[in-house]
């Protein structure tokens, strides 16, 4: 498969899901669905899952899905998140995103294309050489010193002197803001995150001029398709990365 076919395959996820989620109305978003492979699955996250893989499975692809685990045979591998940011979903706040990462093999560094959709605002992010914003070429922010920094932090225990800290409840999204410079850091440390909620945002990232890395500062490309580890990422561009490291160490 190449970029292009990739491209367009995401495309048709996006709109599948798109149009699947805004069927469901807000007061059923939320309904218990089962226990998923890798956490609860509500009624809004099966009805994504459902539109999304209605169009990869016609594919011959190996598929990691969050609510599903592995469906699917094939030699490209796809980390996909059918709805990331389901708490935003269901409560109706305007940040949650569609999210995929193509890859070679089931290793994150094979990864040849990546997509995330902003469900809400419809940007449309995605990378294979280049990163781009809805058709626009994006880089990561050139910001060096930690006082200035906009951050999106998911780790409260210590003071941190940025300039401003969030946390908006959509780590493909949050990424993807740090790709285009609008942040200038992802920092998650709780131990929470997997593969499949990343991959996406942050291949984006990384094709936009940033590195993402663990919290002792190893690279994530050895990072596998797989559902049940749990990731630490602190995501920017190369010179604030080591100093966030050192900061948070
Ligand atoms: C969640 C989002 C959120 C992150 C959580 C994830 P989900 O994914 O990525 O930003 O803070 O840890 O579980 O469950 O909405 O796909
Ligand atoms: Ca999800």
């Amino acid at each position: 498969m190449d970029e292009k076919k990739a491209l367009e395959l995401s495309r048709e996820v996006a709109k599948r899901v798109l149009k699947a989620v805004n069927s469901l109305p807000l007061e059923r978003r939320g309904e218990f669905f089962a226990f998923g492979k890798s956490s609860v699955t509500k009624l809004v996250d099966k009805v994504a899952e459902d539109a999304a893989l209605e169009v990869l499975r016609k594919e011959k692809l190996r598929i990691l899905s969050e609510e599903c685990g592995y469906v699917g045979e094939g030699d490209v591998f796809v980390a996909l998140d059918p709805l990331d940011g389901t708490f935003n979903a269901v409560r109706g706040i305007p940040i949650y995103s569609v999210s995929l990462c193509f890859s070679d093999s089931e290793k994150f560094g094979d990864a040849f294309f990546s997509y995330v959709f902003n469900l809400c605002s419809r940007d449309e992010y995605y990378a294979g050489e280049m990163a781009f914003k809805n058709e626009k070429e994006i880089k990561v922010g050139g910001k060096e010193n930690l006082e200035e920094i906009n951050a999106v932090v998911y780790y409260p225990d210590r003071p941190l002197p940025f300039k401003r800290i969030r946390a908006l409840g959509s780590a493909a999204l949050e990424t993807c803001f740090v790709a285009e410079g609008i942040f200038d850091c992802f920092i998650d440390l709780r131990g929470m995150l997997r593969i499949f909620d990343v991959a996406g945002g942050i291949c984006i990232l990384e094709r936009a001029g940033g590195v993402a890395v663990d919290e002792r500062g190893n690279s994530l490309k050895n990072k596998r398709f797989e559902i049940s580890e749990r990731i630490n990422v602190v995501a920017s561009n190369k010179i604030l990365c080591k100093k966030l490291l050192e900061l948070i160490v």
